[in-house]
């Protein structure tokens, strides 16, 4: 079988003022059709023999996750509560030992929830080619074709760039400085990791073991000591605390050599700003996507959403405006990097 693991516990704050540190953006309703969790979810009908998802989240976050899963009907998903927040190398070891605990040995299908995917049948047909690999002790990662020289993302370098075939993976850098990005752009050899991974549970913590061993030691112990109630599993809070706090990408995608990638095209977008919620937003005639209380009048590609009050807006060109009941943003759209500095700034000054 197939287990989808579902790592919702991360804290962007790139869309702020909407997301913050309690309220990150896989939970936000950007769009008529849910959050970009409950879009995740929703995704997986269809993919064959797949199994009950498994949240994997912070335990601040229990309730937000558990009524989003509620209100589309996914009651049978569980919740496995991670304590602190360790990052992604140690949530996916303790999904992957509990979806052993009963002696099987599952494929996951690690996803993050916080991206939109616009062609769902292409996503499953890639996972459906992926999988013979995954079954075959590879560790597969899923390539996107990259626009520019991001340096918030993993670039894989295979050994071609076909699409619809597995390649192995040669090269995995996550997060190269800038200079190194452009570098691989210009070679067009490289894809961006899109951040969604297929393997066998057993090959992952294999590979964890051998690069991340403290990883492994502190998550079997979180998971040997977990307590379940209903709809909940609770991770160890001393046991977890021990682990490093590390992502899978750093962990264990650039160290193993047992890496595949296949080519995604399926209108991927990891909605990394605000710019990129207006790219993949529904919008009027004159290109504006509107939230809320909102009142414009000759606005052209604008992004205005109203939280808390009534927003209004005359003439603006290519602008985000987000209103909450306690900040606003207005900037002009093709800045919107910068929030992180912003935030930045921010917090330096509480
Ligand atoms: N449960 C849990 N616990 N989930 C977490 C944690 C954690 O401690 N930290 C992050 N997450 C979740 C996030 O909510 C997100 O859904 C996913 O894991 C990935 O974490 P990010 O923090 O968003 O990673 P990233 O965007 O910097 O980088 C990853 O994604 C890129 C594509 O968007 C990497 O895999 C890159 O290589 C990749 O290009
Ligand atoms: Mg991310």
């Amino acid at each position: 079988s197939l287990v989808p693991v579902i790592l919702c516990g991360g804290s962007g704050t790139r869309l702020w003022p909407l997301s913050r540190e309690a309220f990150p953006k896989q939970f936000l309703r950007l769009s008529t059709q849910g959050s970009m969790l409950q879009q995740t979810l929703q995704r997986l009908a269809g993919i064959d023999t797949v199994s009950p998802a498994l949240l994997v989240c912070n335990e601040s976050s229990r309730f937000i996750v558990a009524e989003q899963v509620r209100e589309i009907g996914l009651e049978n998903s569980r919740m496995l509560l991670e304590p602190m927040r360790r990052n992604t190398a140690p949530a996916i070891a303790s999904a992957a030992l509990h979806a052993m605990e009963n002696g099987e040995d599952p494929l996951l299908l690690v996803l993050p929830s916080d991206h939109v995917i616009l062609d769902t049948p292409a996503f499953h047909r890639a996972i459906a080619l992926a999988r013979t690999a995954a079954e075959a002790g590879n560790l597969l990662t899923f390539g996107i074709t990259p626009t520019g020289p991001e340096t918030g993302y993993g670039y894989i370098r295979a050994e071609g760039m076909a699409t619809g075939q597995i390649q192995r993976v040669l090269e995995f850098v996550e997060k190269p400085a800038l200079a190194l990005a452009e570098q691989y752009i210009a070679s067009g050899d490289y894809f961006w990791n899109s951040g969604m991974f297929l393997f066998r549970a057993s090959r992952y913590l294999e590979e964890l073991e051998r690069f991340q061993p403290a990883v492994l030691a502190a998550c079997r112990a979180a998971i040997a000591a977990a307590k379940s109630d209903l709809d909940f599993i609770r991770l160890d809070k001393d046991a977890y605390a021990a682990s490093p706090d590390i992502a899978v990408d750093y962990a264990v995608m650039e160290r193993t050599s047992h890496a595949s990638t296949i080519a995604l095209d399926a209108g991927w977008n990891d909605i990394g700003s605000w710019k990129a919620v207006l790219d993949v937003a529904e919008k009027d005639a004159s290109q504006n996507s509107t939230h809320g209380d909102v009142l414009i009048q000759d606005c052209n590609d604008c992004l205005v959403h109203s939280g808390s009050r009534l927003v209004t807006a005359i003439g603006m060109r290519n602008t985000v405006i987000v209103e909450t009941a306690d900040a606003v943003l207005v900037m002009d759209a093709d800045q919107a990097q910068q929030t992180k500095s912003m935030v930045a700034q921010l917090i330096a000054r509480e």
